[in-house]
């Protein structure tokens, strides 16, 4: 947490738009169209409240088993938010990096991916972080594949091995834990998201759905996040 309350890492499961979709007898595309528009605002706000990391739960590794249809709208909607969006996000000064199994999307996408990050990279204003095709599980797995080959080429000792050297493998190295996690619409889990780096992240549940988030909805989770103190296991 920053001196003014405002936390360093805000992490967000942004859920709610297929609901935000059949509460107004839409197709549930709609929602997450309107989702994107939200994902603008979201950035902005937290850019302007002084929030240094964003990370957004944007498709995670199970989404890969929704209809395929559904399936390729989100990646037209990636598509067409990484172009459209590129410049507005140098010029706000915000850094985009990507985490996730990226490999498994459109090649075309993992070229503007590329590029958006190519873009973007000398910014430090926001550091925003899009999990794609991600799942904690399988993050923590890959990093321990790497340590076990370390350790096979008797590069490592098992006994060397600690939490900031996993912390290391992730592929979130480099970006501080999320001090406060966001998730809309009401759900309370955390759904394969950022398992190892939610150690101590204060959790902030909120009804609105995703399609609805606002910067008052920012603001409330952040003024919750400041009433509470953080101990981290001490008295
Ligand atoms: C969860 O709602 C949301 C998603 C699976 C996709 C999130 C994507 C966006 C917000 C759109 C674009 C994002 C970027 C970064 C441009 P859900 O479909 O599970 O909703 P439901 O639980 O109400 O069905």
């Amino acid at each position: 947490m920053t001196e003014t309350g405002i936390p360093n890492h805000i992490a967000i499961i942004m859920d709610g738009n297929g609901r935000w979709a059949k509460k107004r007898s839409l197709q549930r595309l709609r929602g997450h169209e309107k989702g994107a528009d939200a994902v603008r605002d979201a950035v902005k706000g937290c850019a302007e409240i002084g929030v240094r990391y964003l990370t957004l739960y944007a498709f995670s590794s199970e989404n890969w088993n929704r209809p395929i249809e559904e399936i390729n709208h989100l990646m037209g909607l990636f598509r067409f938010f990484f172009k459209k969006e590129m410049k507005a996000l140098c010029d706000a000064g915000v850094n985009v990096k990507f985490i996730g199994n990226i490999n498994k999307l459109p090649d075309d996408i993992q070229v503007l991916i590329k590029e958006v990050c190519e873009a973007t990279k000398g910014n430090s204003k926001l550091i925003l972080t899009i999990a794609l095709s991600y799942g904690s599980q399988s993050e923590i797995v890959g990093a321990m594949k790497s340590l076990g080959e370390k350790i096979k080429a008797g590069e490592l000792e098992p006994n060397e091995i600690d939490e900031d050297m996993i912390s290391r493998y992730l592929e979130t190295d480099g970006i501080p834990d999320p001090d406060l996690l966001i998730r809309t619409s009401g759900e309370k889990r955390l759904s394969n998201f950022l398992l190892w780096q939610c150690a101590y992240t204060e959790f902030v549940f909120l009804d609105v759905l995703w399609p609805d988030f606002q910067k008052a909805d920012l603001q409330v989770a952040v003024e919750e996040y400041a009433s509470r103190q953080r101990r981290y296991g001490a008295l």
